[in-house]
Protein backbone atom coordinates (compact mmCIF):
# COMPACT_ATOMS: atom_id res chain seq x y z
CA UNK A 1 0.00 0.00 0.00
CA UNK A 2 0.85 3.79 -0.40
CA UNK A 3 0.88 5.50 2.95
CA UNK A 4 2.31 8.74 4.36
CA UNK A 5 2.75 8.75 7.89
CA UNK A 6 2.76 12.31 9.42
CA UNK A 7 5.02 13.25 12.01
CA UNK A 8 7.98 11.65 12.69
CA UNK A 9 8.41 11.27 15.67
CA UNK A 10 8.66 8.14 18.24
CA UNK A 11 5.32 6.75 16.82
CA UNK A 12 5.31 8.21 13.38
CA UNK A 13 9.11 6.83 12.38
CA UNK A 14 8.65 3.65 14.50
CA UNK A 15 5.12 3.20 12.11
CA UNK A 16 6.70 4.27 9.25
CA UNK A 17 9.91 2.32 9.00
CA UNK A 18 8.04 -0.94 10.14
CA UNK A 19 5.31 -0.60 7.66
CA UNK A 20 8.01 0.43 4.82
CA UNK A 21 9.82 -3.21 5.42
CA UNK A 22 6.29 -5.11 5.71
CA UNK A 23 6.41 -4.32 2.20
CA UNK A 24 4.38 -0.75 2.04
CA UNK A 25 6.11 2.34 0.12
CA UNK A 26 6.03 4.89 2.89
CA UNK A 27 6.52 8.68 2.65
CA UNK A 28 7.04 9.95 5.92
CA UNK A 29 5.96 14.03 6.26
CA UNK A 30 7.63 16.28 9.36
CA UNK A 31 7.80 20.22 9.70
CA UNK A 32 10.76 19.71 11.35
CA UNK A 33 13.34 20.15 8.16
CA UNK A 34 16.26 18.51 10.66
CA UNK A 35 13.71 14.87 10.99
CA UNK A 36 13.02 14.94 7.47
CA UNK A 37 16.74 15.13 6.50
CA UNK A 38 18.08 12.53 9.15
CA UNK A 39 15.35 10.06 7.57
CA UNK A 40 16.64 10.64 4.11
CA UNK A 41 19.96 10.11 5.14
CA UNK A 42 18.63 6.95 6.58
CA UNK A 43 19.02 7.69 10.31
CA UNK A 44 16.22 7.49 12.65
CA UNK A 45 15.47 10.83 14.14
CA UNK A 46 14.44 8.92 17.82
CA UNK A 47 16.64 6.93 19.93
CA UNK A 48 15.57 3.42 19.74
CA UNK A 49 16.33 -0.22 20.10
CA UNK A 50 16.48 -1.50 16.42
CA UNK A 51 15.25 1.35 14.69
CA UNK A 52 18.61 2.95 13.30
CA UNK A 53 19.52 -0.21 11.12
CA UNK A 54 15.75 -0.67 10.23
CA UNK A 55 15.51 2.91 8.31
CA UNK A 56 18.95 2.34 7.08
CA UNK A 57 17.45 -0.54 5.17
CA UNK A 58 14.27 0.88 4.42
CA UNK A 59 15.70 4.05 2.99
CA UNK A 60 18.25 2.12 0.99
CA UNK A 61 16.08 0.11 -0.80
CA UNK A 62 13.49 3.28 -1.59
CA UNK A 63 10.41 1.62 1.00
CA UNK A 64 10.77 4.76 2.84
CA UNK A 65 11.25 8.44 2.19
CA UNK A 66 10.80 12.14 3.66
CA UNK A 67 8.95 15.12 2.91
CA UNK A 68 8.20 18.82 4.20
CA UNK A 69 6.06 18.85 1.37
CA UNK A 70 2.21 17.68 2.14
CA UNK A 71 0.79 17.84 -1.48
CA UNK A 72 3.51 15.48 -2.54
CA UNK A 73 3.07 12.78 0.49
CA UNK A 74 -0.95 13.33 -0.38
CA UNK A 75 -0.20 13.02 -4.01
CA UNK A 76 1.76 9.82 -3.52
CA UNK A 77 -0.31 8.10 -1.38
CA UNK A 78 -4.07 6.17 -0.61
CA UNK A 79 -4.00 6.28 3.39
CA UNK A 80 -2.36 8.74 5.92
CA UNK A 81 -0.88 8.20 9.60
CA UNK A 82 -1.62 10.94 11.70
CA UNK A 83 1.26 10.53 14.54
CA UNK A 84 1.70 14.14 15.55
CA UNK A 85 2.35 15.36 19.37
CA UNK A 86 -1.01 15.86 21.49
CA UNK A 87 0.60 17.46 24.93
CA UNK A 88 -0.60 18.92 27.79
CA UNK A 89 -1.57 22.36 27.94
CA UNK A 90 -0.66 23.46 31.80
CA UNK A 91 -4.00 23.12 32.84
CA UNK A 92 -3.78 19.49 31.70
CA UNK A 93 -6.27 19.36 28.91
CA UNK A 94 -5.24 17.94 25.89
CA UNK A 95 -3.41 20.24 23.34
CA UNK A 96 -4.98 19.34 19.75
CA UNK A 97 -3.64 22.40 17.92
CA UNK A 98 -1.13 19.73 15.76
CA UNK A 99 -3.82 17.62 15.13
CA UNK A 100 -6.04 20.35 13.38
CA UNK A 101 -3.07 21.94 11.34
CA UNK A 102 -2.48 18.75 10.37
CA UNK A 103 -5.88 17.60 9.37
CA UNK A 104 -6.52 20.92 8.05
CA UNK A 105 -3.17 20.66 5.61
CA UNK A 106 -3.76 16.91 4.66
CA UNK A 107 -8.19 18.11 3.69
CA UNK A 108 -6.82 20.53 1.30
CA UNK A 109 -3.96 18.86 -0.33
CA UNK A 110 -6.70 15.60 -0.57
CA UNK A 111 -9.46 17.98 -2.45
CA UNK A 112 -6.48 19.31 -4.99
CA UNK A 113 -5.49 15.72 -5.78
CA UNK A 114 -9.39 14.46 -5.71
CA UNK A 115 -10.37 10.53 -5.11
CA UNK A 116 -10.51 9.38 -1.84
CA UNK A 117 -8.04 8.69 1.18
CA UNK A 118 -8.15 7.54 4.30
CA UNK A 119 -7.14 9.00 6.77
CA UNK A 120 -5.89 7.24 10.13
CA UNK A 121 -5.56 8.90 13.45
CA UNK A 122 -3.07 7.11 15.62
CA UNK A 123 -1.98 10.03 17.70
CA UNK A 124 -3.70 9.84 21.44
CA UNK A 125 -6.84 11.89 21.62
CA UNK A 126 -9.59 12.16 23.80
CA UNK A 127 -13.11 10.71 22.66
CA UNK A 128 -14.95 12.85 20.69
CA UNK A 129 -11.98 14.60 19.61
CA UNK A 130 -11.62 12.69 16.40
CA UNK A 131 -15.35 12.93 15.34
CA UNK A 132 -16.55 16.67 16.63
CA UNK A 133 -13.38 18.30 16.03
CA UNK A 134 -11.19 16.79 13.27
CA UNK A 135 -14.14 15.23 10.83
CA UNK A 136 -15.67 18.44 10.43
CA UNK A 137 -12.20 19.99 9.46
CA UNK A 138 -11.50 17.28 6.87
CA UNK A 139 -14.91 17.60 5.32
CA UNK A 140 -15.06 21.17 5.55
CA UNK A 141 -11.31 21.35 3.80
CA UNK A 142 -12.10 18.68 1.11
CA UNK A 143 -15.38 19.76 0.49
CA UNK A 144 -17.01 16.19 1.16
CA UNK A 145 -18.29 13.77 3.37
CA UNK A 146 -16.98 11.55 5.48
CA UNK A 147 -17.14 7.76 5.24
CA UNK A 148 -18.05 8.67 1.41
CA UNK A 149 -15.62 10.77 -0.14
CA UNK A 150 -12.69 10.12 2.37
CA UNK A 151 -11.90 7.27 4.94
CA UNK A 152 -11.32 7.98 8.62
CA UNK A 153 -10.02 5.52 11.25
CA UNK A 154 -8.80 5.77 14.67
CA UNK A 155 -5.73 3.19 15.44
CA UNK A 156 -4.25 3.86 18.65
CA UNK A 157 -0.93 2.87 19.09
CA UNK A 158 0.19 0.85 21.85
CA UNK A 159 4.27 0.42 21.41
CA UNK A 160 6.38 0.80 24.73
CA UNK A 161 9.31 3.64 24.12
CA UNK A 162 12.12 1.33 24.04
CA UNK A 163 11.21 -1.93 22.26
CA UNK A 164 8.67 -0.12 20.06
CA UNK A 165 10.12 -1.68 17.03
CA UNK A 166 9.77 -5.32 18.46
CA UNK A 167 5.66 -4.16 19.83
CA UNK A 168 5.33 -3.18 16.20
CA UNK A 169 5.34 -6.72 15.12
CA UNK A 170 4.20 -8.24 18.29
CA UNK A 171 1.52 -5.81 19.38
CA UNK A 172 -0.51 -6.91 22.39
CA UNK A 173 -3.86 -5.79 20.27
CA UNK A 174 -4.81 -3.85 17.27
CA UNK A 175 -7.39 -1.49 17.76
CA UNK A 176 -9.38 0.02 14.76
CA UNK A 177 -12.21 2.52 15.43
CA UNK A 178 -13.87 2.84 11.67
CA UNK A 179 -15.91 5.53 10.17
CA UNK A 180 -17.41 3.22 7.68
CA UNK A 181 -15.83 -0.41 6.95
CA UNK A 182 -14.11 0.68 4.11
CA UNK A 183 -11.77 2.80 6.46
CA UNK A 184 -11.55 0.33 8.81
CA UNK A 185 -10.54 -2.56 6.02
CA UNK A 186 -7.91 -0.15 4.90
CA UNK A 187 -6.31 -0.06 8.08
CA UNK A 188 -6.61 -3.90 9.04
CA UNK A 189 -4.75 -4.81 5.48
CA UNK A 190 -2.38 -2.19 6.86
CA UNK A 191 -1.10 -4.36 9.70
CA UNK A 192 -2.08 -7.58 7.89
CA UNK A 193 0.02 -10.80 8.89
CA UNK A 194 0.91 -9.30 12.30
CA UNK A 195 -0.21 -11.22 15.47
CA UNK A 196 -2.59 -10.37 17.97
CA UNK A 197 -6.24 -10.06 18.13
CA UNK A 198 -7.45 -7.20 15.85
CA UNK A 199 -10.35 -5.41 17.49
CA UNK A 200 -12.99 -3.41 15.57
CA UNK A 201 -14.92 -0.41 17.35
CA UNK A 202 -16.88 2.58 16.77
CA UNK A 203 -13.90 5.52 16.89
CA UNK A 204 -14.93 6.83 20.01
CA UNK A 205 -14.35 3.39 22.02
CA UNK A 206 -11.02 3.15 19.90
CA UNK A 207 -9.70 6.79 21.04
CA UNK A 208 -10.80 6.10 25.12
CA UNK A 209 -9.70 2.44 24.87
CA UNK A 210 -6.18 4.22 24.97
CA UNK A 211 -6.90 5.85 28.28
CA UNK A 212 -8.37 3.08 29.64
CA UNK A 213 -5.00 1.25 29.33
CA UNK A 214 -2.68 4.25 30.08
CA UNK A 215 -4.43 5.39 33.23
CA UNK A 216 -4.54 1.48 34.29
CA UNK A 217 -0.86 1.00 33.72
CA UNK A 218 -0.75 4.35 36.01
CA UNK A 219 -2.66 2.85 38.56
CA UNK A 220 -1.04 -0.59 38.52
CA UNK A 221 2.53 1.05 39.23
CA UNK A 222 1.46 3.41 41.72
CA UNK A 223 -0.71 0.55 43.39
CA UNK A 224 2.30 -2.08 43.86
CA UNK A 225 4.62 1.43 44.62
CA UNK A 226 2.03 2.52 47.21
CA UNK A 227 1.83 -1.27 48.75
CA UNK A 228 5.78 -1.54 48.27
CA UNK A 229 6.38 1.38 50.76
CA UNK A 230 3.40 0.23 53.51
CA UNK A 231 5.10 -3.31 53.19
CA UNK A 232 8.44 -1.87 53.83
CA UNK A 233 7.70 0.41 56.64
CA UNK A 234 5.96 -2.78 58.33
CA UNK A 235 9.01 -4.82 57.91
CA UNK A 236 7.59 -7.31 55.12
CA UNK A 237 9.42 -8.28 52.07
CA UNK A 238 7.34 -6.46 49.63
CA UNK A 239 8.45 -8.61 46.29
CA UNK A 240 7.65 -11.80 48.08
CA UNK A 241 3.99 -9.94 48.67
CA UNK A 242 3.80 -9.58 45.45
CA UNK A 243 4.96 -12.42 43.56
CA UNK A 244 2.16 -14.53 45.41
CA UNK A 245 -0.14 -11.61 44.64
CA UNK A 246 0.91 -12.29 40.80
CA UNK A 247 0.32 -15.80 40.80
CA UNK A 248 -3.38 -15.27 41.14
CA UNK A 249 -4.84 -15.57 37.99
CA UNK A 250 -8.35 -15.85 39.56
CA UNK A 251 -8.68 -13.03 41.49
CA UNK A 252 -5.76 -10.70 40.74
CA UNK A 253 -4.42 -10.97 37.44
CA UNK A 254 -7.63 -11.70 35.93
CA UNK A 255 -10.43 -9.73 34.52
CA UNK A 256 -12.13 -10.05 38.15
CA UNK A 257 -13.19 -6.81 39.63
CA UNK A 258 -12.71 -5.09 36.35
CA UNK A 259 -16.12 -4.55 34.95
CA UNK A 260 -17.87 -1.10 35.70
CA UNK A 261 -20.98 -1.81 37.76
CA UNK A 262 -21.99 -1.07 41.79
CA UNK A 263 -20.01 -0.52 44.82
CA UNK A 264 -18.32 -2.32 46.49
CA UNK A 265 -19.06 -3.58 50.30
CA UNK A 266 -19.57 -6.22 51.93
CA UNK A 267 -17.51 -7.68 55.48
CA UNK A 268 -13.77 -7.41 54.35
CA UNK A 269 -12.62 -5.08 51.28
CA UNK A 270 -13.86 -1.91 53.46
CA UNK A 271 -13.03 -2.77 56.61
CA UNK A 272 -9.56 -4.56 55.58
CA UNK A 273 -8.42 -1.03 53.12
CA UNK A 274 -9.61 1.06 56.19
CA UNK A 275 -6.76 -1.25 58.63
CA UNK A 276 -4.27 -0.81 56.05
CA UNK A 277 -4.69 2.73 55.33
CA UNK A 278 -4.77 3.37 59.28
CA UNK A 279 -1.51 1.47 59.23
CA UNK A 280 0.30 3.02 56.85
CA UNK A 281 -1.06 6.66 58.04
CA UNK A 282 0.18 5.42 61.80
CA UNK A 283 3.50 4.40 59.68
CA UNK A 284 3.66 7.82 58.21
CA UNK A 285 3.63 6.60 54.64
CA UNK A 286 1.40 8.72 52.53
CA UNK A 287 -0.51 6.49 50.35
CA UNK A 288 -2.90 8.94 48.34
CA UNK A 289 -4.03 5.69 46.46
CA UNK A 290 -5.31 2.98 48.80
CA UNK A 291 -6.45 6.38 51.00
CA UNK A 292 -8.60 6.99 48.09
CA UNK A 293 -10.13 4.11 46.99
CA UNK A 294 -13.66 3.89 49.57
CA UNK A 295 -13.75 8.04 49.00
CA UNK A 296 -14.10 6.81 45.62
CA UNK A 297 -16.16 3.94 46.30
CA UNK A 298 -18.78 5.90 47.76
CA UNK A 299 -18.98 8.62 44.65
CA UNK A 300 -19.97 5.71 43.49
CA UNK A 301 -22.84 4.92 45.52
CA UNK A 302 -23.92 8.74 45.49
CA UNK A 303 -23.91 8.64 41.36
CA UNK A 304 -26.91 6.33 42.05
CA UNK A 305 -29.41 8.37 44.50
CA UNK A 306 -28.25 11.26 41.83
CA UNK A 307 -29.76 8.65 39.52
CA UNK A 308 -32.91 8.47 40.90
CA UNK A 309 -33.00 11.91 42.17
CA UNK A 310 -33.05 12.92 38.60
CA UNK A 311 -36.34 11.17 37.74
CA UNK A 312 -38.13 13.57 40.28
CA UNK A 313 -39.93 10.30 41.00
CA UNK A 314 -40.48 9.39 44.84
CA UNK A 315 -42.18 5.70 44.72
CA UNK A 316 -38.88 3.98 44.68
CA UNK A 317 -38.22 0.38 43.94
CA UNK A 318 -34.87 -1.81 44.81
CA UNK A 319 -33.98 -5.16 43.82
CA UNK A 320 -31.40 -6.53 45.57
CA UNK A 321 -30.08 -5.89 49.42
CA UNK A 322 -27.08 -8.16 50.05
CA UNK A 323 -23.77 -7.43 49.37
CA UNK A 324 -23.42 -9.73 46.63
CA UNK A 325 -25.69 -12.84 44.93
CA UNK A 326 -26.18 -15.67 46.42
CA UNK A 327 -25.56 -14.58 50.61
CA UNK A 328 -27.82 -12.61 52.77
CA UNK A 329 -24.34 -10.87 54.10
CA UNK A 330 -25.64 -7.54 54.56
CA UNK A 331 -22.54 -6.15 56.38
CA UNK A 332 -21.82 -3.08 54.67
CA UNK A 333 -23.99 -3.51 51.96
CA UNK A 334 -23.71 -0.52 49.17
CA UNK A 335 -27.18 -1.79 48.71
CA UNK A 336 -28.31 -1.62 52.28
CA UNK A 337 -26.48 2.16 52.08
CA UNK A 338 -28.33 3.03 49.29
CA UNK A 339 -31.16 2.04 50.99
CA UNK A 340 -30.80 3.99 54.01
CA UNK A 341 -29.93 7.42 51.58
CA UNK A 342 -33.28 6.54 49.54
CA UNK A 343 -35.53 6.44 53.17
CA UNK A 344 -33.33 9.32 54.62
CA UNK A 345 -34.53 11.45 51.58
CA UNK A 346 -37.89 10.33 51.83
CA UNK A 347 -38.71 8.26 48.86
CA UNK A 348 -41.35 5.87 49.64
CA UNK A 349 -39.04 3.05 49.20
CA UNK A 350 -40.06 -0.94 48.83
CA UNK A 351 -36.97 -3.56 48.17
CA UNK A 352 -37.07 -6.99 47.60
CA UNK A 353 -34.20 -9.48 47.72
CA UNK A 354 -34.95 -13.49 47.38
CA UNK A 355 -31.73 -13.91 49.58
CA UNK A 356 -33.04 -11.57 52.45
CA UNK A 357 -35.91 -12.43 54.63
CA UNK A 358 -36.26 -11.06 58.05
CA UNK A 359 -38.00 -13.92 59.48
CA UNK A 360 -34.69 -15.90 58.44
CA UNK A 361 -31.90 -13.44 59.24
CA UNK A 362 -29.86 -14.41 62.54
CA UNK A 363 -26.86 -12.69 64.50
CA UNK A 364 -24.49 -10.50 62.95
CA UNK A 365 -27.09 -9.90 59.76
CA UNK A 366 -29.78 -9.11 61.91
CA UNK A 367 -27.83 -7.29 64.46
CA UNK A 368 -26.53 -5.26 61.31
CA UNK A 369 -30.66 -4.42 60.42
CA UNK A 370 -31.26 -3.43 63.33
CA UNK A 371 -29.09 -0.98 63.87
CA UNK A 372 -28.39 0.26 60.56
CA UNK A 373 -31.76 -0.01 58.84
CA UNK A 374 -34.42 -0.15 61.31
CA UNK A 375 -37.18 0.63 59.35
CA UNK A 376 -36.11 -2.48 56.46
CA UNK A 377 -38.74 -4.90 57.96
CA UNK A 378 -41.41 -2.63 56.07
CA UNK A 379 -39.72 -1.66 53.27
CA UNK A 380 -39.28 -5.21 52.74
CA UNK A 381 -41.61 -7.18 49.88
CA UNK A 382 -42.53 -10.62 49.70
CA UNK A 383 -41.92 -10.63 45.61
CA UNK A 384 -41.18 -8.74 42.26
CA UNK A 385 -44.14 -7.74 41.40
CA UNK A 386 -44.95 -6.44 45.17
CA UNK A 387 -42.12 -4.08 43.90
CA UNK A 388 -42.97 -3.19 40.88
CA UNK A 389 -47.33 -2.32 41.64
CA UNK A 390 -45.09 0.62 43.94
CA UNK A 391 -42.40 1.66 41.90
CA UNK A 392 -42.30 4.42 39.91
CA UNK A 393 -38.40 4.14 39.34
CA UNK A 394 -36.42 0.52 40.02
CA UNK A 395 -32.97 0.21 41.11
CA UNK A 396 -31.78 -3.38 39.90
CA UNK A 397 -28.67 -4.43 42.06
CA UNK A 398 -29.09 -8.15 41.52
CA UNK A 399 -28.93 -10.79 38.65
CA UNK A 400 -32.00 -12.87 40.48
CA UNK A 401 -33.66 -14.32 37.34
CA UNK A 402 -37.09 -13.98 38.59
CA UNK A 403 -36.11 -10.11 38.71
CA UNK A 404 -34.67 -9.91 35.73
CA UNK A 405 -37.43 -12.05 34.03
CA UNK A 406 -40.13 -9.87 35.60
CA UNK A 407 -38.35 -6.23 34.69
CA UNK A 408 -40.50 -4.48 31.94
CA UNK A 409 -39.56 -2.51 29.18
CA UNK A 410 -40.84 0.92 28.04
CA UNK A 411 -40.10 3.81 30.50
CA UNK A 412 -42.63 2.92 33.28
CA UNK A 413 -41.36 2.33 35.72
CA UNK A 414 -38.29 3.55 34.35
CA UNK A 415 -35.07 1.11 35.59
CA UNK A 416 -31.99 2.24 37.21
CA UNK A 417 -29.79 -0.86 35.88
CA UNK A 418 -26.84 -1.09 38.85
CA UNK A 419 -25.35 -4.11 37.57
CA UNK A 420 -25.13 -3.68 33.67
CA UNK A 421 -27.81 -6.12 33.16
CA UNK A 422 -27.59 -8.86 30.64
CA UNK A 423 -29.69 -6.67 28.20
CA UNK A 424 -28.11 -3.75 28.96
CA UNK A 425 -26.89 -2.75 25.49
CA UNK A 426 -30.36 -3.23 24.07
CA UNK A 427 -32.10 -1.45 26.67
CA UNK A 428 -29.40 1.67 26.32
CA UNK A 429 -31.67 2.93 23.42
CA UNK A 430 -34.88 2.32 25.59
CA UNK A 431 -37.18 5.22 26.98
CA UNK A 432 -36.56 5.50 30.94
CA UNK A 433 -33.26 3.29 31.04
CA UNK A 434 -30.59 4.41 33.05
CA UNK A 435 -27.08 2.87 33.17
CA UNK A 436 -24.80 3.68 36.06
CA UNK A 437 -21.77 3.92 34.13
CA UNK A 438 -22.82 2.93 30.76
N1 LIG B 1 5.73 8.11 22.53
C1 LIG B 1 5.01 7.02 22.77
O1 LIG B 1 5.51 6.00 23.24
C2 LIG B 1 3.55 6.99 22.43
C3 LIG B 1 2.86 5.81 22.58
C4 LIG B 1 1.50 5.77 22.23
C5 LIG B 1 0.88 6.91 21.77
N2 LIG B 1 1.57 8.06 21.66
C6 LIG B 1 0.86 9.23 21.11
O2 LIG B 1 1.27 9.40 19.76
C7 LIG B 1 1.33 10.78 19.43
C8 LIG B 1 2.73 11.14 18.96
O3 LIG B 1 3.64 10.91 20.02
P1 LIG B 1 5.20 11.01 19.81
O4 LIG B 1 5.83 10.61 21.10
O5 LIG B 1 5.58 10.31 18.56
O6 LIG B 1 5.36 12.59 19.61
P2 LIG B 1 6.66 13.41 19.14
O7 LIG B 1 6.56 14.74 19.78
O8 LIG B 1 7.89 12.58 19.36
O9 LIG B 1 6.48 13.55 17.57
C9 LIG B 1 5.50 14.34 16.97
C10 LIG B 1 6.04 14.82 15.66
O10 LIG B 1 5.01 15.46 14.92
C11 LIG B 1 5.60 16.50 14.18
N3 LIG B 1 4.55 17.43 13.72
C12 LIG B 1 3.87 18.35 14.41
N4 LIG B 1 2.99 18.99 13.60
C13 LIG B 1 3.13 18.46 12.37
C14 LIG B 1 2.50 18.68 11.11
N5 LIG B 1 1.55 19.62 10.98
N6 LIG B 1 2.89 17.95 10.07
C15 LIG B 1 3.83 16.99 10.19
N7 LIG B 1 4.47 16.74 11.37
C16 LIG B 1 4.12 17.46 12.44
C17 LIG B 1 6.60 17.11 15.16
O11 LIG B 1 7.58 17.89 14.50
C18 LIG B 1 7.18 15.84 15.79
O12 LIG B 1 8.30 15.38 15.07
C19 LIG B 1 0.86 11.51 20.68
O13 LIG B 1 -0.53 11.72 20.59
C20 LIG B 1 1.17 10.54 21.78
O14 LIG B 1 0.35 10.77 22.92
C21 LIG B 1 2.91 8.12 21.98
Amino acid sequence: MRVSVFGLGYVGCVSAACLASMGHEVIGVDVNQVKVDLVNDGKAPVVEERIGELIAEVVRTGALRATRDVREAIEDSDVSLICVGTPSEPNGSLCTTYLERVTEEIGAAVAERGGRQTVVFRSTMLPGTCLNLLVPILEKYVGGTAGVDIGVAVNPEFLREGTSVRDFFDPPKTVIGELDEASGDVVAALYEGLPGEVFRVPIPTAEAIKYADNAFHGLKIGFANELGAVCQALGVDSHQVIDVFLADRKLNISPAYLRPGFAFGGSCLPKDLRSLVHAAQRADVSVPILSHVLPSNSEHLRRAVELVERTGKRRVGLFGLSFKPGTDDLRESPLVELAERLFGKGYELKIYDPNVNLSRLLGANREYIETRLPHLAQLLADSVDEVLDHAEVCLVGTRDPAVLEALPHGGSPVIVDLIHLPDADARRTEPGYMGLAW
